[in-house]
C-alpha cells in the first residue's frame, strides 16, 4: 500500500513573519495527519524551514535547481546546495517553469537526473495545457514528458521518484479536473511505468495538483491511482493545507 504524500508548493509567496505563522499552524494540527506531508519553499527560506522543522514530521523541499553542478552560472542553485539545507524533495518541471522560462522536456530530465544524484527526491511534474486536452493529445503529451526521465535515467529511477500530473489549465485556475478525469491519466501513467517495471509502477506515488481544496480533496484522494496532491494556492493557509493533508 502507498503512503500519500501532500506537498505544499509555496511558488513565490512569503516572507519571513508569514512563513513563521503558516509553519506554527502547520505543526499544531499536524497529530492527526497520517499522509506524508511536505513544503516546497522558495530558496531564500530554505535555512528557515531547515530550523523549523528539524525533527518534525515535515519534510521540506525546493521548487527548482540548476542541472548544473557548479561553476560559473550567476544566479543559480546547485543541488548540493539545496542537499546542505536539509532539502529532501526538488520540484523539477513544474509548467510555470516549462511555460515562463522556456524549460525542455529534455532539460527537465537533466535536473531530474542531478536531483537524485545528490540524493535528493524530485518531484516531477507533468500535464496537458487545455489546446491540448481540447485536441485529446493528453496521453501523449503526459507520454513524451515522462518518456524523456526515463530514457535519460531509466524507469528504476522511478522507484526514488514522485511525479505529479497537473493539468495546466486547472493550476491556479479554481477549475479542479474532476476525479474521474484526474483518475484516468493517473491510470495512464502508472500503466506506461507498469509496462516497463511493474514493482516500481506499484511503488510510484503519483500526486495530483490543479486547484485542490479541503473541498475535493478527499474525492480526488479516493482514486486508487491518486497518491496525494501538489497543492498551490491553498498550501499558503494552515487550516485549508492540514485540511487537505487529513484528506491524505
Ligand atoms: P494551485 O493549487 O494553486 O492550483 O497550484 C497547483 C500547483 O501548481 C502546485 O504545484
Amino acid at each position: 500500500m502507498r503512503r500519500k504524500l501532500v506537498a505544499g508548493n509555496w511558488k513565490m509567496h512569503g516572507s519571513l513573519a508569514e512563513n513563521e505563522n503558516l509553519l506554527n499552524g502547520i505543526l499544531a494540527g499536524m497529530g492527526n495527519v497520517k499522509a506524508g506531508v511536505a513544503v516546497c519553499v522558495p530558496f531564500p527560506y530554505l535555512a528557515q524551514v531547515q530550523a523549523k522543522l528539524a525533527g518534525s514530521a515535515i519534510a521540506w523541499g525546493a521548487q527548482n535547481l540548476s542541472q548544473h553542478a557548479k561553476g560559473a552560472y550567476t544566479g543559480e542553485v546547485s543541488a548540493a546546495m539545496l542537499k546542505d539545507f536539509g532539502c529532501r524533495y526538488v520540484i523539477v518541471g513544474h509548467s510555470e517553469r516549462r511555460a515562463l522560462y522556456g524549460e525542455s522536456d529534455e532539460l527537465v530530465a537533466d535536473k531530474y537526473a542531478v536531483v537524485q544524484a545528490a540524493g535528493l527526491i524530485p518531484i516531477l511534474c507533468v500535464g496537458e495545457t487545455l489546446n491540448e486536452r481540447e485536441e485529446c493529445i493528453t496521453e501523449q503529451v503526459v507520454g513524451r514528458q515522462l518518456d524523456a526521465v526515463i530514457n535519460k535515467s531509466g524507469v528504476a529511477s522511478l522507484a526514488n521518484a514522485v511525479v505529479a500530473y497537473e493539468p495546466v489549465w486547472a493550476i491556479g485556475t479554481g477549475v479542479t479536473a474532476t476525479p474521474d478525469q484526474a483518475q484516468s491519466v493517473h491510470a495512464f501513467i502508472r500503466g506506461k511505468v507498469r509496462g516497463l517495471d511493474a514493482a516500481v509502477a506499484d511503488g510510484l506515488i503519483i500526486q495530483y495538483g490543479g486547484s485542490v481544496k479541503a473541498s475535493n480533496a478527499v474525492e480526488l484522494f479516493g482514486q486508487p491511482d491518486i497518491d496525494g496532491g501538489l497543492i498551490g494556492g491553498a498550501a499558503l493557509n494552515a487550516e485549508e493545507f492540514l485540511a487537505i493533508c487529513r484528506a491524505g
